[in-house]
């Protein structure tokens, strides 16, 4: 028997039990990873999204503003006193067949209780020296963002789009990554959150960012149902940095029922990010469902914490399920704890299930100055599906750095396989106490041998 994840979701630890006898004769794999996942973390974590009351009004008033003729027909002062008129109770509606054209930075920071009915298309310029000069910085790995949304309650839904038209930008950058300490030129992100609580945006497409789609920066209570957020190039020079959602100091985030085609983090969750919900992702070509990289600015503490993920369908990426601290002198410290991962599904993916304490460092540097940043009570739940092969028959690894700490991490039900053949093989090195499956250290004989039936697909 199969239980329904809606079930799951409406069910208390009572409930939980009553599953687990009522299926007691059957082959239920759900009663024993309750079972073992109970006694192995002294609790079942259940994940559920944040709740927020958002304002209820029977009647919101809807305020309308001029579309742009073309694409240079820049709206930004319409659009900005639309937002102030629609503030406080009303809905500023953005038409089904019509563009509505971006070309000055917005400070949206004063919100309180807005709708906006995105039906239509904002296109921001395309302008890179008007943004180079004109937009709101933020230190985190030098972001930059064409306008930022912040207050209360806001809700964004439609069926239409937000377009950072990011052809120029991939052209013009075509060889600048943004952790590349050379690269003076920033980039947009599409969709930028500061100080916000209570923020939903449902229904939207976000296309073509010049960067990360979202980033959320100290905010509370933030969801995401049902958008689509694609980046795709014309030509060879492809997106760079296009992360779907990184957050900075966000607590409580929601993200559900989405799909993604990108060629960079589906999901990032960056320091200090708390209470998170994700359920029924797809994702496309993208570098995976990623915690962190955290730990990485010298004294700064970063945490990751209460996080649990359901339902993933991972294709052709670089990797599954991903978790990453820095390793080296001059780190930072935190932990990621509390982070739960079921039902995952791959194919194509180059590294399905990694966890790391040594990113970016080589081994002998991660042995010298280990990580500062504590994994603990990370769980891996029903995996299923086929690797790339590029990592041979390896199709999980798990890298604790030496002399971190790094503990009750847990795997049931790993089934990955690699076109590589058989067996499948799972590392584990610095791990204190078992995983919960069999798995060898990266520099045994199995693990050498594994790693040896590399297949490089090229693709990625
Ligand atoms: C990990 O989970 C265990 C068992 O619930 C708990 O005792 C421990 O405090 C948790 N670790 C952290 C860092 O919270
Ligand atoms: C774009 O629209 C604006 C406003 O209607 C107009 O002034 C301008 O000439 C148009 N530009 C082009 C290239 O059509
Ligand atoms: C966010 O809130 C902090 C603390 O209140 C304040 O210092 C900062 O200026 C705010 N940022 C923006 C963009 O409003
Ligand atoms: C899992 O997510 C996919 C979308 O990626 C969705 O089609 C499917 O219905 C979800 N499964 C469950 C059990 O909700
Ligand atoms: C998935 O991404 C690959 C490139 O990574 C692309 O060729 C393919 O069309 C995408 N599939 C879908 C269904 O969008
Ligand atoms: C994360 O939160 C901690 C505790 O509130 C704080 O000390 C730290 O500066 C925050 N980290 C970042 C990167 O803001
Ligand atoms: C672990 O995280 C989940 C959310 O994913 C939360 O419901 C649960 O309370 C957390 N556990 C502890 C011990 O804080
Ligand atoms: C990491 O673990 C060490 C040893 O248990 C502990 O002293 C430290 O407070 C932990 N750090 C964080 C940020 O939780
Ligand atoms: C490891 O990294 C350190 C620091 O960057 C470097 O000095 C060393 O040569 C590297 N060792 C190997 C084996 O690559
Ligand atoms: C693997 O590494 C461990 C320590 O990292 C070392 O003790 C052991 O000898 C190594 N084994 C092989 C086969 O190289």
């Amino acid at each position: 028997m199969k239980v329904s994840i809606a079930t799951l979701l409406l069910c208390v630890t009572p409930c939980l039990s009553l599953v687990a006898t009522e299926t007691s004769n059957a082959a239920s794999s759900f009663k024993d990873h309750s079972a073992s996942i109970k006694e192995h973390r002294g609790n079942y974590f259940q994940g559920r999204p944040q709740q927020h009351q958002f304002p209820h009004r029977d009647h919101r008033k809807n305020v309308y503003i001029r579309s742009s003729s073309n694409e240079t027909d820049d709206i930004s002062a319409e659009f900005l006193a639309g937002i102030k008129k629609a503030n406080h109770g009303g809905t500023l509606v953005l038409e089904n067949g019509k563009q509505y054209v971006i070309g000055q930075k917005l400070d949206l920071t004063f919100l309180d209780d807005i709708h906006i009915q995105l039906d239509g298309q904002i296109l921001f310029t395309d302008d890179i020296e008007y943004w180079q000069n004109n937009n709101f910085f933020h230190p985190f790995q030098n972001s930059i963002t064409f306008w930022q949304w912040g207050g209360n309650d806001i809700v964004i839904q439609g069926k239409g789009e937000i377009n950072g038209n990011g052809q120029a930008w991939y052209d013009g950058f075509a060889r600048g990554e943004i952790l590349d300490p050379n690269n003076q030129y920033l980039r947009p992100a599409l969709f930028t959150a500061v100080n916000a609580t209570g923020l939903s945006i449902q229904g939207i497409t976000m296309r073509n960012s010049p960067c990360w789609a979202n980033f959320l920066i100290t905010s509370k209570d933030i969801y995401y149902d049902d958008v689509l957020i694609e980046a795709q190039s014309i030509n060879k020079n492809l997106p760079k940095n296009s992360d779907c959602w990184d957050t900075y100091n966000v607590d409580g985030l929601t993200v559900t029922n989405s799909r993604v085609n990108i060629g960079d983090d589906c999901f990032s969750a960056k320091p200090n990010t708390t209470n998170i919900f994700l359920q029924n992702l797809w994702c496309n070509g993208t570098h995976g469902v990623s915690m962190g990289s955290i730990g990485q600015y010298p004294g700064v503490m970063d945490i990751i914490e209460n996080v649990y993920i359901e339902n993933i369908t991972m294709l052709n990426a670089q990797n599954g399920a991903r978790l990453k601290t820095w390793a080296g002198p001059n780190i930072g410290y935190g932990r990621i704890n509390n982070v739960t991962y079921k039902d995952f599904y791959v194919d194509n993916v180059d590294y399905p299930l990694i966890l790391t304490q040594c990113y970016s460092t080589n081994k002998t540097e991660c042995a010298k100055h280990p990580s500062e940043v504590n994994f603990s009570n990370i769980t891996f739940l029903s995996f299923s599906g086929m690797s790339s092969g590029k990592r041979g028959r390896l199709t999980a690894e798990v890298i604790c750095s030496p002399n971190a700490v790094c503990e009750n991490i847990f795997m049931e039900d790993i089934d990955i396989h690699s076109p590589a053949g058989e067996p499948a093989v799972v590392t584990c090195d610095g791990v204190t106490g078992d995983i919960g499956i069999d798995c060898v250290a990266a520099n045994s004989t199995q693990a050498r041998d594994a790693l040896a039936t590399t297949i490089d697909s090229g693709s990625l």
